[in-house]
């Protein structure tokens, strides 16, 4: 897939720590993650992993998720992307980055994720996060928005949940949020990981 997009990725997570892309992928792939995406039978209540105990904590997050799998169709036509992408990283900028690890969420109406950060003290081996959205003709009434905050807490972006837009930002520096949303949002959250 496309070096450009690749570039443009490299260059602004050395400039600005995060890109946000929009019309990322052609429509045949974002069509046919979108039909895996609304399959709704194989998700799970996520938790929140603060701690090395994974916990169901609905009082921060509300959402369900799927762990994207390499060897089945669709996705791994995604995962290609990203890991040739982890390794047009790993050339350019020597991150090292060894894993890359994904998972389908859902928020129904009312379901949001309290403001974090996605890289924890102390166990700091998510490196770059990846955030890819499924909705199609999604509207400011819809809600869901992801706000992004610079390391001082200022907004710096409101992220409306678009079908085919890619946000990626390193993982330690943005704390950010998924504000309530009011229809129900499909994402793909992922995270390039050093182990
Ligand atoms: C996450 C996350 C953001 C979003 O899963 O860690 O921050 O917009 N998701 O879905
Ligand atoms: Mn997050």
């Amino acid at each position: 897939m496309s070096i450009k997009l690749y570039e443009d990725i490299a260059d602004s997570l050395v400039k600005d720590g995060y890109i946000i892309i929009r019309n990322t992928f052609n429509s045949s792939l974002i069509n046919s993650l979108t039909k895996f995406a609304q399959d709704e039978k194989n998700y799970k209540i996520a938790g929140i992993s603060s701690t090395k105990n994974l916990h169901v904590d609905n009082s921060k997050r509300r959402d369900r998720t799927l762990w994207l799998d390499e060897d089945s169709g669709v996705q791994s036509e995604y995962l290609e992307f990203c890991n040739g992408l982890r390794e047009y990283l790993n050339r350019s900028l020597y991150l090292g980055l060894t894993f890359y690890e994904s998972h389908f969420a859902i928020y129904d109406k009312g379901d949001f994720y309290e403001k974090h950060l996605d890289s924890f003290r102390g166990e700091k081996n998510r490196i770059v996060t990846t955030v890819f959205y499924l909705n199609k003709d999604w509207d400011k009434e819809d809600g869901g928005e992801l706000l992004i905050y610079d390391e001082n807490d200022a907004l710096i972006e409101t992220v409306i949940p678009n079908e085919n837009t890619l946000v990626v930002f390193l993982s330690d520096k943005f704390p950010h949020e998924v504000l309530p949303s009011m229809s129900k949002r499909h994402s793909i959250a992922g995270w390039f990981r050093v182990d």
